[in-house]
């Protein structure tokens, strides 16, 4: 009789592969380790759909997760994923999440999570774009929580992704320190351009 060989078990923190987790990987293990049930968070690219499950599974039971893609199959193939009592998807783009989020949840949002570039397995030519992306960052931080997280993986390697890439650093970097604390993780010996991460914290102010 043939014995199962079965294959080692991958480290919890590792890429399909075995290797060092992806850039949305290590997006996903932060925000899980600091979500909790009844959170209120905002995918801002929800494409097919995966992030927008994610995030809903992290703050279920109770919370809720604000998407936005502007493209109707995202918006069809999320819904498929996504139940609408933990999800609300707006066909939209995310410079836009301060006009359409209700009003009172200005400063409250706990995490909002960003995968720039283009739909997976859908028309390239749909990207996310410098200009709105970075105005879409400035409405960000303003809507969230103190002690909120900002997640934000770019994809220099496309078609304007180097631009939107370099952008964003000068963006991150003249972020307020005593607002905000960013991190920047990216692998430095592939020649190809592969994700990069940035992550925002805003901080907590100290009780006099
Ligand atoms: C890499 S995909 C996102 C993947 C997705 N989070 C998932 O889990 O499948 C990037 C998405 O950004 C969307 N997008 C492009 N411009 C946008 C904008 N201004 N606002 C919101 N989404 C946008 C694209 O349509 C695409 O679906």
């Amino acid at each position: 009789m043939n014995t199962p060989v079965s294959s080692p078990a991958l480290p919890s923190l590792a890429s399909p592969t075995g290797g060092l987790p992806s850039s949305v990987r290590w997006a996903q293990l932060i925000l899980a380790d600091r979500l909790r049930p009844g959170d209120v968070v905002v995918d801002a690219t929800m494409g097919n759909g995966h992030d927008t499950l994610f995030l809903s599974q992290c703050v279920s039971p109770g919370g809720h997760v604000h998407a936005f893609d502007v493209q109707t199959t995202a918006l069809e193939e999320t819904r498929k994923r996504v139940p609408a009592e933990t999800s609300t998807l707006y066909l939209a783009g995310h410079e836009t999440m301060r006009e359409k989020l209700p009003s009172e949840l200005r400063g409250q949002i706990a995490a909002i999570m960003f995968n720039l570039g283009y739909l997976p397995g859908s028309d390239k030519s749909c990207i996310t774009r410098t200009e709105t992306t970075l105005a879409a960052l400035a409405q960000a931080i303003d809507l969230m929580k103190p002690g909120g997280i900002l997640t934000l993986a770019v994809y220099p390697g496309h078609e304007g992704g180097a631009e939107e890439s370099r952008e964003i650093a000068k963006w991150m970097a003249e972020l307020d320190s005593r607002g905000f604390e960013v991190q920047h993780l990216r692998p430095v010996n592939r020649s190809a351009a592969p994700p990069e991460l940035w992550t925002i914290w805003k901080t907590i102010p100290m009780k006099k």
